[in-house]
């Protein structure tokens, strides 16, 4: 492909091939269902870097005019966009129902894993506020392999509404997994849902009504929290430590606030990374029954371990039936699949069931006969391995940037599994200050109030996801937050500060710097 091109012009080259691109899309030139070049191939005919085709691409991608099909290419697809929707009358009102909504509990809250985030101003922004894996990491050919066998093999069966309460197979291949893990689950006790939010969705609804407390880590998973406040819950948060919830605090906490359920994440805890101590879990399993009050547990990123043993999950000490365990395929394999499950036993298994197929009628069949198929031939095994050999050289990278590269007063501790880094500024700095600052710098970050109950606790703080970039990315990332932080507007910092000193398998970092934050000038 032939694009004229002028270096010397003061347009940036990827905007002239976009502009050009663009010119022939919309001429007709290149009509939709075309096949672009791939980025190398036009880079190597144009004579210029292959990061300013794909950039130019990725613009076009945005604004919907072509897409990459994953292993066969780019498409031009469609002539011109959708036609401008003809514009509203502002001063038209809502409907009465509409306008009635608006002031309604679950109506006005924001975007469910904290903001919508704003457009990115930084070409090459590095997205370390993200909740899941590698998606380069996602087995996307081998996946289509499995779909493909399993209509060549299953046909019209696979396409039908299936079994309400998940794909049979898949529920026993779960009840499998699980009892070799410790935990000993039946496939009628394991009921598949649209991801565990769905399942975390439907333990809110089927067990608590608008002005029940329910107890949370303090901080916890956001997506919880969205959740528990769409319900109109009020959400009583227990502190955390290395060794997960503080359960001494607990007792005076059910006491006071007569809690209706305890959702807790006792493995690699989202954000902190924390994991419960085995005393911890026999006392928070010991106050639940005696309080009788249900525990929901969230094992979303159990078998992501880098090192240590596991503890038993909590569900696998349960015989009176207390705790509803919820995971998921989603960071542990691919979130589009959009298949979790939990496991629970008596009535509140069936009100869950029920309640799922009345709201649900059933999860997506394909999606669990494929996941099936996949599990059982011990791809997903494969794959589980591979991810934690990489995640775990990521987390080490990412460790070694942060004590290369931020000021020793920044704390952070060593998970010994999942997804995030959990980090703290020292007195002064605010995470939510830091954000647009850190966004100029070219680094997305994930702030601490988005994970406590009460935002304002947790400006100290703020999470970064190493699990899905390179260590060279990871290091350019913190990097460019180190920048950030040297820039953001604070109050003088105080002079020393050191991290924790070992905890339990987290085992704190130890780094040797003697860099004090530079003193900023105080705010005008
Ligand atoms: C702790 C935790 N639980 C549950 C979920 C929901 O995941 P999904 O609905 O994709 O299974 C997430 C997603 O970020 C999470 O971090």
């Amino acid at each position: 492909m032939r694009i004229p091109l002028e270096p010397q012009h003061r347009t940036p080259l990827f905007r002239q091939i976009e502009a050009h691109l663009r010119r022939s899309i919309a001429s007709g030139r290149l009509p939709a269902g075309t096949r672009l070049p791939s980025t190398r191939r036009l880079a190597s005919d144009l004579g210029v870097n292959r990061l300013t085709v794909e950039n130019a691409y990725a613009e076009l991608e945005a604004d919907g005019l072509i897409a990459g099909r994953a292993g066969s290419g780019t498409y031009v697809l469609a002539a011109s966009p959708l036609p401008p929707l003809p514009p509203r009358d502002a001063s038209a009102p809502w409907p009465r129902w509409q306008r009635e909504l608006a002031g309604r509990r679950g109506a006005t809250l924001g975007d469910p894993l904290g903001r919508t985030p704003a457009p990115a101003r930084h070409r090459h922004l590095i997205r370390l506020d993200g909740g899941t894996g590698d998606p380069r990491l996602f087995p996307a050919e081998e996946f289509r392999k499995v779909i493909q066998g399993v209509m060549r093999r299953e046909g019209a069966s696979a396409l039908g509404y299936g079994d309400p309460g998940g794909f049979f197979p898949l529920r026993r291949t779960i009840a499998h997994v699980l009892t070799a893990q410790g935990v000993p689950a039946r496939p009628e006790n394991v009921l598949v849902t649209a991801g565990s939010q769905r399942a975390l969705a439907l333990v809110s609804a089927l067990l608590l009504r608008p002005g029940d407390a329910v107890v949370v880590e303090r901080p916890t998973y956001a997506g919880a929290l969205e959740l528990f406040r769409a319900h109109g819950l009020r959400i009583v948060g227990v502190p955390i430590d290395a060794q997960g919830m503080r359960v001494e605090e607990l007792e005076t906490l059910l006491l006071q606030h007569h809690p209706r359920l305890i959702y807790t994440l006792p493995t690699f805890q989202n954000p902190t990374g924390a994991c419960l101590s085995a005393p911890r879990r026999r006392q928070l399993l010991a106050l639940a029954a005696r309080h009788s009050v249900p525990i929901l547990e969230d094992d979303y990123v159990g078998d992501l371990r880098y090192e240590g043993r596991a503890q038993p999950a909590l569900k696998a000490s349960d015989p009176q039936g207390h705790v509803i365990y919820v995971s998921t395929f989603s960071k542990m394999l691919m979130p589009g699949l959009r298949t979790g499950f939990l496991v629970a036993e008596g009535p509140v298994l069936d009100g869950l069931r029920q309640l799922q197929r009345v709201e649900e009628l059933a999860t997506c069949n394909l999606m669990q006969r494929a996941l099936e198929a996949y599990i059982t031939v011990g791809r997903y095994q494969a794959h589980l391995r591979r991810a934690s050999r990489l995640y775990r050289r990521r987390r080490d990278a990412m460790l070694r940037a942060v004590e290369r590269s931020l000021p020793s007063q920044v704390q952070v501790e060593a998970p010994a599994g999942g997804l995030f880094l959990w980090l703290r500024l020292p007195e002064g700095y605010s995470s939510a200050e830091l954000l647009p600052v850190a966004e100029a710098a070219g680094v997305r970050i994930a702030p601490g109030g988005d994970f406590f109950p009460d935002a304002g606790d947790g400006a100290r703080f703020l999470r970064l996801c190493f699990a899905a970039h390179e260590p060279e990315e990871l290091l350019e990332g913190v990097r460019r937050l180190a920048t950030a932080l040297r820039s953001a507007e604070h109050p003088a910092p105080p002079a020393v500060g050191r991290r924790r000193g070992p905890g339990n398998e987290r085992g704190a970092v130890e780094h040797g710097r003697a860099e004090q934050l530079p003193s900023l000038p105080p705010r005008a």
